[in-house]
Protein backbone atom coordinates (compact mmCIF):
# COMPACT_ATOMS: atom_id res chain seq x y z
CA UNK A 1 0.00 0.00 0.00
CA UNK A 2 1.27 3.70 -0.67
CA UNK A 3 2.46 5.58 2.15
CA UNK A 4 2.34 9.37 2.03
CA UNK A 5 5.08 11.07 -0.52
CA UNK A 6 8.12 9.55 -1.89
CA UNK A 7 11.09 10.11 0.02
CA UNK A 8 12.65 12.16 -3.05
CA UNK A 9 9.95 14.05 -3.67
CA UNK A 10 10.36 16.70 -5.99
CA UNK A 11 7.85 19.13 -8.09
CA UNK A 12 6.67 22.27 -10.17
CA UNK A 13 3.40 24.06 -8.64
CA UNK A 14 2.25 26.35 -11.49
CA UNK A 15 -0.98 28.64 -10.77
CA UNK A 16 -0.41 32.42 -12.40
CA UNK A 17 -4.07 32.95 -12.37
CA UNK A 18 -5.47 36.17 -10.41
CA UNK A 19 -8.60 35.47 -8.73
CA UNK A 20 -11.32 38.10 -8.50
CA UNK A 21 -14.52 36.81 -6.53
CA UNK A 22 -17.84 38.21 -5.34
CA UNK A 23 -21.62 38.68 -6.12
CA UNK A 24 -21.75 41.66 -9.12
CA UNK A 25 -17.73 40.63 -9.52
CA UNK A 26 -18.41 40.93 -12.95
CA UNK A 27 -18.76 44.33 -13.48
CA UNK A 28 -15.00 44.99 -12.29
CA UNK A 29 -14.10 43.43 -15.72
CA UNK A 30 -13.58 46.96 -17.45
CA UNK A 31 -10.97 48.27 -14.65
CA UNK A 32 -9.35 44.57 -14.59
CA UNK A 33 -8.41 44.82 -18.02
CA UNK A 34 -7.46 47.98 -18.02
CA UNK A 35 -4.72 46.58 -15.14
CA UNK A 36 -4.07 43.93 -17.56
CA UNK A 37 -3.40 46.12 -20.29
CA UNK A 38 -5.81 45.80 -22.44
CA UNK A 39 -8.20 48.62 -24.94
CA UNK A 40 -9.99 46.38 -26.83
CA UNK A 41 -11.69 43.32 -25.63
CA UNK A 42 -13.35 40.85 -27.49
CA UNK A 43 -15.93 39.06 -25.89
CA UNK A 44 -16.81 34.88 -26.31
CA UNK A 45 -19.37 33.52 -25.41
CA UNK A 46 -22.51 31.07 -26.71
CA UNK A 47 -25.86 31.70 -27.52
CA UNK A 48 -27.72 30.35 -24.55
CA UNK A 49 -25.69 32.63 -21.95
CA UNK A 50 -26.72 35.66 -24.13
CA UNK A 51 -29.96 35.05 -23.98
CA UNK A 52 -29.70 33.97 -19.86
CA UNK A 53 -29.16 37.66 -19.95
CA UNK A 54 -25.16 36.85 -18.74
CA UNK A 55 -23.38 38.72 -21.62
CA UNK A 56 -25.32 42.46 -21.48
CA UNK A 57 -23.90 43.69 -18.13
CA UNK A 58 -20.14 42.82 -19.27
CA UNK A 59 -20.47 44.05 -22.74
CA UNK A 60 -22.18 47.23 -21.22
CA UNK A 61 -19.45 47.56 -18.66
CA UNK A 62 -16.92 47.51 -21.13
CA UNK A 63 -18.31 50.44 -23.90
CA UNK A 64 -16.14 51.41 -26.67
CA UNK A 65 -13.66 48.87 -25.08
CA UNK A 66 -15.94 46.22 -26.71
CA UNK A 67 -14.55 45.12 -29.99
CA UNK A 68 -17.39 42.77 -30.40
CA UNK A 69 -19.12 40.08 -29.37
CA UNK A 70 -18.50 36.24 -30.66
CA UNK A 71 -20.91 33.38 -29.98
CA UNK A 72 -21.29 31.09 -32.86
CA UNK A 73 -19.64 28.20 -30.54
CA UNK A 74 -21.43 24.69 -30.16
CA UNK A 75 -21.41 22.35 -27.15
CA UNK A 76 -17.93 21.05 -28.12
CA UNK A 77 -16.02 23.70 -30.17
CA UNK A 78 -13.72 22.59 -32.85
CA UNK A 79 -11.15 24.00 -35.48
CA UNK A 80 -12.96 25.91 -37.59
CA UNK A 81 -14.91 27.54 -34.55
CA UNK A 82 -11.18 28.78 -33.41
CA UNK A 83 -10.11 29.94 -36.33
CA UNK A 84 -13.18 32.23 -36.92
CA UNK A 85 -13.53 33.25 -33.51
CA UNK A 86 -9.58 35.07 -33.77
CA UNK A 87 -10.79 36.26 -37.32
CA UNK A 88 -13.31 37.85 -35.65
CA UNK A 89 -11.04 39.33 -33.07
CA UNK A 90 -8.32 40.34 -34.89
CA UNK A 91 -10.38 42.38 -37.28
CA UNK A 92 -11.83 44.20 -34.41
CA UNK A 93 -8.03 44.81 -33.40
CA UNK A 94 -8.77 43.48 -29.50
CA UNK A 95 -5.64 43.22 -27.44
CA UNK A 96 -7.65 41.13 -25.12
CA UNK A 97 -9.93 38.48 -24.59
CA UNK A 98 -13.02 38.15 -22.36
CA UNK A 99 -14.40 34.68 -22.01
CA UNK A 100 -18.21 34.09 -20.90
CA UNK A 101 -19.11 30.39 -20.98
CA UNK A 102 -18.33 27.19 -19.76
CA UNK A 103 -15.99 24.59 -20.66
CA UNK A 104 -16.06 25.18 -24.73
CA UNK A 105 -16.59 28.63 -24.71
CA UNK A 106 -13.45 28.80 -22.12
CA UNK A 107 -11.51 26.44 -24.64
CA UNK A 108 -12.35 28.94 -28.05
CA UNK A 109 -10.84 31.56 -25.88
CA UNK A 110 -7.54 29.42 -25.19
CA UNK A 111 -7.34 28.66 -28.95
CA UNK A 112 -8.34 32.06 -29.83
CA UNK A 113 -5.15 33.52 -27.77
CA UNK A 114 -2.72 31.68 -29.35
CA UNK A 115 -3.81 32.60 -33.10
CA UNK A 116 -4.37 36.19 -32.10
CA UNK A 117 -0.83 36.38 -30.74
CA UNK A 118 1.19 33.82 -32.86
CA UNK A 119 -0.74 34.11 -36.02
CA UNK A 120 -1.36 31.01 -38.52
CA UNK A 121 -4.40 28.32 -37.92
CA UNK A 122 -4.99 25.66 -35.06
CA UNK A 123 -3.60 23.37 -37.06
CA UNK A 124 -0.21 25.15 -37.02
CA UNK A 125 0.28 23.97 -33.55
CA UNK A 126 0.86 20.45 -33.17
CA UNK A 127 2.43 19.22 -29.80
CA UNK A 128 2.65 20.42 -26.46
CA UNK A 129 4.37 23.69 -24.59
CA UNK A 130 5.26 24.97 -28.11
CA UNK A 131 4.82 28.28 -26.73
CA UNK A 132 8.01 31.11 -26.16
CA UNK A 133 6.38 33.95 -24.60
CA UNK A 134 3.43 34.77 -22.33
CA UNK A 135 0.22 34.87 -24.70
CA UNK A 136 -2.72 37.65 -25.37
CA UNK A 137 -3.92 37.93 -21.87
CA UNK A 138 -7.44 35.90 -20.94
CA UNK A 139 -9.67 36.83 -18.67
CA UNK A 140 -12.63 34.11 -17.76
CA UNK A 141 -15.86 34.44 -16.17
CA UNK A 142 -16.89 30.83 -15.93
CA UNK A 143 -20.75 30.47 -16.04
CA UNK A 144 -20.22 26.75 -14.65
CA UNK A 145 -18.62 25.66 -11.88
CA UNK A 146 -17.11 22.50 -12.78
CA UNK A 147 -13.92 22.36 -14.93
CA UNK A 148 -11.21 24.22 -13.42
CA UNK A 149 -10.53 25.27 -17.05
CA UNK A 150 -10.53 29.02 -16.06
CA UNK A 151 -6.80 28.34 -14.05
CA UNK A 152 -5.71 25.77 -16.19
CA UNK A 153 -3.02 25.30 -19.47
CA UNK A 154 -4.86 22.77 -21.02
CA UNK A 155 -7.81 23.49 -24.10
CA UNK A 156 -9.68 20.76 -26.13
CA UNK A 157 -10.61 21.41 -29.41
CA UNK A 158 -12.00 18.77 -31.61
CA UNK A 159 -10.16 18.84 -35.15
CA UNK A 160 -13.52 17.08 -37.35
CA UNK A 161 -11.11 16.29 -40.15
CA UNK A 162 -8.52 14.60 -38.26
CA UNK A 163 -11.35 13.11 -36.34
CA UNK A 164 -9.60 13.71 -32.96
CA UNK A 165 -9.70 16.04 -30.38
CA UNK A 166 -6.78 18.32 -30.21
CA UNK A 167 -5.00 18.85 -27.19
CA UNK A 168 -3.77 22.23 -26.25
CA UNK A 169 -1.17 22.53 -23.26
CA UNK A 170 0.23 25.79 -22.26
CA UNK A 171 2.05 27.09 -19.51
CA UNK A 172 2.37 30.61 -21.69
CA UNK A 173 -1.36 30.70 -21.82
CA UNK A 174 -3.27 30.10 -18.78
CA UNK A 175 -5.69 32.55 -18.23
CA UNK A 176 -4.26 35.46 -16.61
CA UNK A 177 -7.75 36.32 -14.47
CA UNK A 178 -10.77 34.33 -13.25
CA UNK A 179 -13.23 36.70 -11.99
CA UNK A 180 -15.69 34.35 -10.38
CA UNK A 181 -19.35 35.96 -9.50
CA UNK A 182 -21.92 33.60 -8.20
CA UNK A 183 -24.32 35.44 -9.68
CA UNK A 184 -23.50 34.12 -13.08
CA UNK A 185 -23.78 30.66 -11.91
CA UNK A 186 -27.19 31.39 -9.93
CA UNK A 187 -29.92 30.38 -12.95
CA UNK A 188 -27.94 26.60 -13.52
CA UNK A 189 -30.89 23.85 -13.70
CA UNK A 190 -30.04 21.29 -10.63
CA UNK A 191 -29.17 17.98 -12.88
CA UNK A 192 -26.22 20.59 -14.66
CA UNK A 193 -25.31 21.88 -11.43
CA UNK A 194 -24.95 18.25 -9.69
CA UNK A 195 -23.21 17.32 -12.59
CA UNK A 196 -20.26 20.23 -13.73
CA UNK A 197 -20.06 20.20 -9.31
CA UNK A 198 -19.15 16.19 -9.66
CA UNK A 199 -16.48 17.50 -12.36
CA UNK A 200 -14.85 19.53 -9.96
CA UNK A 201 -15.37 16.61 -7.08
CA UNK A 202 -13.47 14.02 -9.63
CA UNK A 203 -10.78 16.53 -10.57
CA UNK A 204 -9.96 16.70 -6.62
CA UNK A 205 -10.39 13.04 -5.96
CA UNK A 206 -7.99 12.36 -9.19
CA UNK A 207 -5.60 14.88 -7.81
CA UNK A 208 -5.20 12.93 -4.44
CA UNK A 209 -4.82 9.62 -6.03
CA UNK A 210 -2.63 10.81 -8.90
CA UNK A 211 0.74 9.71 -9.24
CA UNK A 212 2.49 13.33 -9.82
CA UNK A 213 0.43 14.53 -6.05
CA UNK A 214 2.55 16.31 -3.95
CA UNK A 215 1.37 18.77 -0.67
CA UNK A 216 0.42 21.72 -2.58
CA UNK A 217 -2.26 19.95 -4.81
CA UNK A 218 -3.31 17.89 -1.79
CA UNK A 219 -3.97 20.62 -0.07
CA UNK A 220 -6.06 22.90 -2.45
CA UNK A 221 -7.93 19.03 -3.74
CA UNK A 222 -8.88 18.27 0.00
CA UNK A 223 -10.45 21.79 0.65
CA UNK A 224 -12.34 21.30 -2.88
CA UNK A 225 -13.76 18.32 -1.30
CA UNK A 226 -14.90 19.91 1.90
CA UNK A 227 -16.41 22.40 -0.34
CA UNK A 228 -17.96 20.90 -2.83
CA UNK A 229 -19.58 17.96 -0.12
CA UNK A 230 -20.87 20.79 1.96
CA UNK A 231 -22.35 23.20 -1.15
CA UNK A 232 -23.04 21.47 -3.53
CA UNK A 233 -26.01 19.79 -2.17
CA UNK A 234 -27.42 23.37 -0.92
CA UNK A 235 -26.73 24.64 -4.67
CA UNK A 236 -28.77 21.71 -6.03
CA UNK A 237 -31.63 22.23 -3.61
CA UNK A 238 -31.98 25.94 -3.82
CA UNK A 239 -29.82 27.43 -6.75
CA UNK A 240 -30.74 31.07 -5.30
CA UNK A 241 -28.49 30.81 -2.37
CA UNK A 242 -25.19 32.72 -3.47
CA UNK A 243 -23.41 32.09 -0.90
CA UNK A 244 -23.63 28.36 -1.54
CA UNK A 245 -23.17 28.92 -5.39
CA UNK A 246 -19.80 30.89 -4.48
CA UNK A 247 -18.33 28.10 -2.34
CA UNK A 248 -18.65 26.13 -4.93
CA UNK A 249 -17.28 28.25 -8.00
CA UNK A 250 -14.14 28.89 -5.16
CA UNK A 251 -14.16 24.71 -5.23
CA UNK A 252 -14.06 23.80 -8.42
CA UNK A 253 -11.28 26.91 -9.06
CA UNK A 254 -9.22 25.48 -6.54
CA UNK A 255 -9.77 21.65 -8.00
CA UNK A 256 -8.69 23.26 -10.96
CA UNK A 257 -5.24 24.32 -9.56
CA UNK A 258 -5.10 20.68 -8.02
CA UNK A 259 -5.69 18.79 -10.85
CA UNK A 260 -4.49 21.56 -12.85
CA UNK A 261 -0.67 20.62 -11.48
CA UNK A 262 -1.35 16.85 -10.27
CA UNK A 263 -3.15 15.88 -13.36
CA UNK A 264 -6.37 13.18 -13.56
CA UNK A 265 -6.16 9.42 -13.90
CA UNK A 266 -8.52 6.61 -14.70
CA UNK A 267 -11.82 8.04 -14.01
CA UNK A 268 -10.89 10.91 -17.14
CA UNK A 269 -9.58 8.39 -19.16
CA UNK A 270 -12.85 6.77 -18.52
CA UNK A 271 -15.14 9.62 -18.90
CA UNK A 272 -13.23 10.87 -22.01
CA UNK A 273 -14.18 7.34 -24.14
CA UNK A 274 -17.51 7.24 -23.34
CA UNK A 275 -17.65 10.99 -24.48
CA UNK A 276 -16.45 9.89 -27.46
CA UNK A 277 -18.14 7.11 -28.35
CA UNK A 278 -21.62 7.89 -26.78
CA UNK A 279 -21.78 11.34 -25.86
CA UNK A 280 -22.78 11.07 -22.27
CA UNK A 281 -21.52 14.88 -20.81
CA UNK A 282 -18.57 14.97 -19.30
CA UNK A 283 -20.02 15.49 -15.80
CA UNK A 284 -21.89 12.88 -15.84
CA UNK A 285 -19.64 10.20 -16.91
CA UNK A 286 -17.04 11.27 -14.21
CA UNK A 287 -19.88 11.35 -11.46
CA UNK A 288 -20.87 7.77 -12.96
CA UNK A 289 -17.83 6.09 -12.47
CA UNK A 290 -15.83 8.17 -9.67
CA UNK A 291 -16.67 6.01 -6.76
CA UNK A 292 -16.24 2.55 -8.78
CA UNK A 293 -12.80 3.96 -10.03
CA UNK A 294 -12.26 4.56 -6.48
CA UNK A 295 -12.76 1.19 -5.82
CA UNK A 296 -10.54 -0.12 -8.51
CA UNK A 297 -7.43 1.99 -7.00
CA UNK A 298 -7.79 1.47 -3.28
CA UNK A 299 -5.14 -0.78 -2.36
CA UNK A 300 -3.11 1.87 -4.42
CA UNK A 301 -4.44 4.85 -2.53
CA UNK A 302 -5.73 4.01 0.35
CA UNK A 303 -3.50 7.02 2.07
CA UNK A 304 -5.00 9.36 0.15
CA UNK A 305 -8.79 8.39 0.30
CA UNK A 306 -7.88 8.22 4.03
CA UNK A 307 -7.66 12.45 3.80
CA UNK A 308 -10.50 12.42 1.60
CA UNK A 309 -12.80 10.70 4.56
CA UNK A 310 -11.39 13.02 7.50
CA UNK A 311 -12.60 15.93 4.81
CA UNK A 312 -15.99 14.74 4.04
CA UNK A 313 -16.11 13.90 8.15
CA UNK A 314 -16.48 10.31 7.27
CA UNK A 315 -13.33 8.80 9.35
CA UNK A 316 -14.55 7.52 12.45
CA UNK A 317 -12.12 6.95 15.69
CA UNK A 318 -9.88 3.71 15.65
CA UNK A 319 -10.40 3.26 11.84
CA UNK A 320 -6.53 2.65 9.89
CA UNK A 321 -6.50 4.18 6.78
CA UNK A 322 -8.09 1.49 5.03
CA UNK A 323 -10.80 1.34 6.60
CA UNK A 324 -11.48 5.06 5.94
CA UNK A 325 -10.25 4.72 2.75
CA UNK A 326 -13.36 2.27 2.65
CA UNK A 327 -15.86 4.95 4.11
CA UNK A 328 -14.94 7.79 1.32
CA UNK A 329 -15.71 5.60 -1.18
CA UNK A 330 -18.65 5.46 0.74
CA UNK A 331 -19.40 8.79 1.58
CA UNK A 332 -18.70 9.38 -2.23
CA UNK A 333 -21.20 7.30 -3.02
CA UNK A 334 -23.89 8.88 -0.77
CA UNK A 335 -22.80 12.27 -1.85
CA UNK A 336 -23.88 11.29 -5.42
CA UNK A 337 -27.80 10.27 -4.42
CA UNK A 338 -27.89 13.18 -2.20
CA UNK A 339 -27.30 15.49 -5.14
CA UNK A 340 -29.83 13.56 -7.65
CA UNK A 341 -27.03 12.38 -9.84
CA UNK A 342 -27.26 10.28 -12.14
CA UNK A 343 -26.08 6.80 -11.49
CA UNK A 344 -25.76 4.20 -14.62
CA UNK A 345 -24.64 4.81 -18.10
CA UNK A 346 -27.45 2.86 -19.32
CA UNK A 347 -29.68 5.65 -18.22
CA UNK A 348 -27.90 7.76 -21.20
CA UNK A 349 -28.53 5.26 -24.06
CA UNK A 350 -25.04 3.83 -23.89
CA UNK A 351 -25.03 0.34 -25.63
CA UNK A 352 -22.69 -2.80 -24.36
CA UNK A 353 -21.07 -2.21 -27.59
CA UNK A 354 -20.20 1.18 -26.76
CA UNK A 355 -18.54 0.12 -22.92
CA UNK A 356 -16.54 -2.11 -24.74
CA UNK A 357 -15.21 0.27 -27.47
CA UNK A 358 -14.91 2.89 -24.83
CA UNK A 359 -12.65 0.48 -22.74
CA UNK A 360 -10.34 0.08 -25.39
CA UNK A 361 -9.90 3.76 -25.88
CA UNK A 362 -9.52 4.79 -22.57
CA UNK A 363 -6.36 2.66 -22.93
CA UNK A 364 -4.64 4.83 -24.98
CA UNK A 365 -5.69 8.00 -22.67
CA UNK A 366 -3.36 10.52 -21.74
CA UNK A 367 -4.89 10.62 -18.34
CA UNK A 368 -4.25 6.96 -17.61
CA UNK A 369 -0.50 6.78 -17.00
CA UNK A 370 -1.13 9.05 -13.87
CA UNK A 371 -3.53 6.60 -12.84
CA UNK A 372 -1.65 4.79 -8.96
CA UNK A 373 -2.91 1.50 -10.08
CA UNK A 374 -1.41 0.31 -13.07
CA UNK A 375 -3.46 -0.56 -15.94
CA UNK A 376 -2.10 -3.33 -18.31
CA UNK A 377 -5.61 -4.90 -19.62
CA UNK A 378 -8.77 -3.63 -21.57
CA UNK A 379 -11.04 -6.11 -19.16
CA UNK A 380 -10.17 -4.15 -15.86
CA UNK A 381 -11.44 -0.68 -17.58
CA UNK A 382 -14.32 -2.91 -19.22
CA UNK A 383 -14.89 -4.45 -15.70
CA UNK A 384 -15.48 -0.96 -13.92
CA UNK A 385 -17.22 -0.12 -16.90
CA UNK A 386 -20.06 -2.91 -16.75
CA UNK A 387 -20.38 -2.25 -12.85
CA UNK A 388 -21.69 1.30 -13.36
CA UNK A 389 -23.74 0.49 -16.82
FE1 LIG B 1 -13.01 17.03 -15.93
Amino acid sequence: MRMGYDQDLSFNYFGPTKIVFGVGSARDVEMEMASLGGTKAVVVTDKGIIKAGLVDPVVKTLGSKCAGVFSDIPQDTGVEVVNAAAEFARKGGADIVISVGGGSVIDTAKGMCILITEGGTLRDYNGVQLLSRPQIPHIVIPTTAGTGSEVTNAAVIMDKEMGQKRLLVENNNIPRLAILDPKMTEKLPPLLTASTGMDAMTHAVEAIHSIPREPITDALALHAIRLLYRYLPVCVQDGSNLHARGQVQIAATIAGWAFGNAMVGIVHAMAHSIGAVAHVPHGIANGILLAECMEFNLEDSADGYAMVAEAIGMREKGMDDMDAAKAAIRGIREFTRKIAHPQKLSEFSVKLADIEKAADMSLSDGSIVNNPRLVMDASEVLGIFQKTF
